[in-house]
């Protein structure tokens, strides 16, 4: 099954289930929004049903949003609707070299909650955020990192995908991701304590200035 169709077939679920942590997801709320100006154009990439790009929505010019689950951006786009926000903008596709919606160094800001586990070549995508963003643009990544038990959640999450429970994850550690950041050439790669679980890495980073 194609990632997408996985996506789409719980994208009801997914928007219906509670935020797991919702102490943690508003202090990576005001962390980003910290970042943003007035005039700021922001992507998330893999937003979803729009959570967090509709949270930031009075915090900037102009939040996009990008899912590869038609599904999802259904969802998003309802919600934009019935929460009466317009400067949000969703697109249905993948994060990958066909996505030509901005020129590169258009973006004053990326966010990429919960998606970088999930492409399939996390320094192909590092190098695209990076090319998107202007110089001094911030890059926000909150991901699952799994690499440290590795031995459980590799086979655990294959007997999941092989029964459509689960998507293609890969597993690396926060450490990996930092690294992969760095060599894709951004600074001030941090990560910041939010209170989430051990695996969930936050991390904030920016394009050189
Ligand atoms: C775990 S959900 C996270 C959603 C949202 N960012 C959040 O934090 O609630 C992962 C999302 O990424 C999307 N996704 C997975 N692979 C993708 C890709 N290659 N390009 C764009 N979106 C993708 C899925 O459709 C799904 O909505």
């Amino acid at each position: 099954m194609a990632d997408s169709a996985f996506w789409d077939r719980i994208a009801e679920s997914y928007a219906a289930k509670p935020v797991d942590d919702p102490a943690a997801f508003e202090r990576k709320i005001a962390i980003t929004r910290d970042r943003m100006t007035p005039d700021s154009v922001v992507l998330d990439v893999g937003c979803g049903t729009g959570s967090l790009a509709l949270r930031l929505a009075d915090a900037g010019q102009a939040v996009h949003g990008l899912d590869i689950s038609a599904e999802m951006i259904r969802i998003a786009e309802g919600k934009a609707a019935a929460q009466g926000i317009e400067n949000v903008r969703f697109h249905t596709g993948p994060f990958d070299a066909d996505f030509t919606v901005f020129a590169d160094g258009a973006l004053d800001g990326l966010c990429a909650y919960s998606i970088l586990h999930l492409v399939d070549d996390r320094q192909a995508a590092l190098a695209q955020i990076r090319r998107l963003l202007k110089p001094g643009g911030f890059f926000i990544s909150s991901t699952v990192c799994l690499g440290r038990r590795r031995w459980l959640y590799g086979p655990l999450l294959a007997l999941m995908r092989l029964f459509g429970k689960a998507p293609r994850v890969t597993l690396f550690t926060a450490e990996t991701l930092l690294d992969d950041m760095r060599a894709a050439g951004f600074v001030d790669v941090e990560l910041a304590d939010v209170g989430a679980s051990a695996e969930i890495a936050f991390i904030v980073a920016q394009k050189p200035g």
